[in-house]
């Protein structure tokens, strides 16, 4: 991920909503993943946050007005539009949205609107009956229409008291439906690629289930980078702690029955599977319908096995397509891995070492191997689940081209 976007020039525009707060964050992300980022400020927003926030965040003088601009040597407002790679409206208010779609140019950012040649990203914040109106509504089809991007407000309890449509979607989100844009890699346009994420969960009783440790961040990395390369992203998770990127259609499941159900099918027709989901060997045998009562003795669980989604896809994989799977091993990582490899015939397997403190399950670190088909180890130091997704995207695209 951090390749993508390192040093691409992001212009984040920020209007005057009372979501403009939330914009500080946005930069920040940005930063984080080496974006360079110039700040804009309408002179409304200027009003609601202080410009220099957001020039301590991103480093760089934040531009306020359009004439001030004229003490450089460059006329900044066709410089900066012209080496964009994407223009970030976040906050956009219903003025920015009027002002764009009709090609109203009265102040720097409307001005830069029309000199740009980037893709233009909306994030509308405003009133609910303000984004219901056919006039924003109008707005926005006009700029759909033009190939603009949008990411839609969310619904809630808005700064005005009321409830409904149009408070802005969470900084994370829009951070993920920007990295497409902003990386321009559309390598897997018209791909369809499936993950399964998270643990499975396998009932005892209402209250009591089976479970692991697994906590989706592998599968949400795996999810955003096939994102920023352009693909249709199909998730399948378990009970996750994290939040899965915007953009990715997401199915949620709670057993490894439920997921084999949801993935085997949606496997046939996938360029790309993926299987990162810790999926339960095991359920039990009996799943009781209240909550069973201490006995006063031991108790010996019944299991019976669960389905191999992996194998089950790898058996039926047609030519072309590409299957990876991951093998969480204590001990022997590449020869088990190996294994596996070849008795679910994939194509790439990722033997990641879990029972240490600084790898597996829970953190943003691994300890891992990649394997290849063509019986090739690449060895990783300790390495942060966002770059082992990179990582392993480039081998699939290489695996791909042969
Ligand atoms: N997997 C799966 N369905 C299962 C079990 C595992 O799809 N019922 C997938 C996992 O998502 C992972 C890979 O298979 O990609 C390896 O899982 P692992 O549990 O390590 O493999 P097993 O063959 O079950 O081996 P082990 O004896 O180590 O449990």
């Amino acid at each position: 991920m951090r390749r993508h976007i390192s040093n691409k020039e992001v212009v984040l525009a920020v209007t005057g909503s009372i979501a403009a707060y939330k914009a500080c964050e946005i930069a920040s992300r940005l930063i984080e993943l080496n974006a360079k980022v110039t700040p804009v400020l309408t002179r409304s927003a200027c009003e609601l946050v202080q410009p220099a926030t957001f020039e301590a965040i991103t480093g760089r003088r934040a531009i306020t007005n359009l004439f001030g601009a004229f003490a450089s040597a460059e006329i900044e407002h066709i410089a900066v539009a012209t080496r964009a790679h994407l223009f970030l409206v976040a906050p956009a208010t219903a003025n920015i949205l009027a002002k764009a779609a009709n090609g109203i140019a009265d102040d720097w950012l409307s001005t830069a609107l029309l000199a740009t040649r980037a893709p233009i990203l909306f994030a509308p914040a405003m009133n609910s009956n303000m984004f219901a109106h056919p006039a924003t509504q109008a707005n926005i089809e006009t700029l759909l229409g033009r190939g603009c991007h949008f990411i839609e407000p969310e619904s809630g309890r808005l700064a005005c008291g009321t409830v409904g449509q149009g408070r802005m979607a969470d900084p994370m989100s829009i951070i993920e439906a920007a990295l497409p844009l902003i990386s321009g890699d559309s390598s897997l346009a018209g791909k369809k690629v499936l993950i399964t994420s998270g643990g499975t969960r396998e009932p005892l009783d209402p209250v009591r289930y089976i479970g692991n440790r697994s906590s989706g961040k592998m599968g949400r990395a795996l999810a955003i980078e096939a994102l920023a390369r352009g693909a249709q992203v199909t998730v399948v998770t378990g009970p996750s702690d994290v939040a899965l990127p915007y953009g990715a259609e997401t199915i949620r499941v709670e057993t490894a029955m439920q997921m084999a159900a949801e993935t085997l099918p949606r496997a046939q027709d996938a360029n790309i599977v993926i299987c990162a989901a810790a999926v339960a060997d095991y359920r039990p045998e009996q799943t009781y319908e209240h909550k069973r009562k201490r006995a006063g003795q031991s108790l010996t669980l019944a299991l019976v096995e669960n389905p191999d989604i992996l194998a089950q896809i790898g058996a039926a994989k047609r030519t072309g397509q590409i299957l990876v799977g991951f093998a969480a091993e204590t001990e022997e990582l590449v020869a088990n891995a190996c294994v596996k490899l070849k008795k679910k015939n994939l194509d790439l397997i990722v033997a990641n070492q879990v029972g240490v403190p600084e790898s597996g399950f829970g953190v943003d670190t691994l300890n891992a191997a990649i394997l290849d088909r063509d019986g090739q180890t690449t060895e990783l130091p300790l390495i942060a689940k966002d770059e082992l997704a990179q990582r392993l995207f480039d081998r699939m695209a290489l695996l791909m081209a042969q």
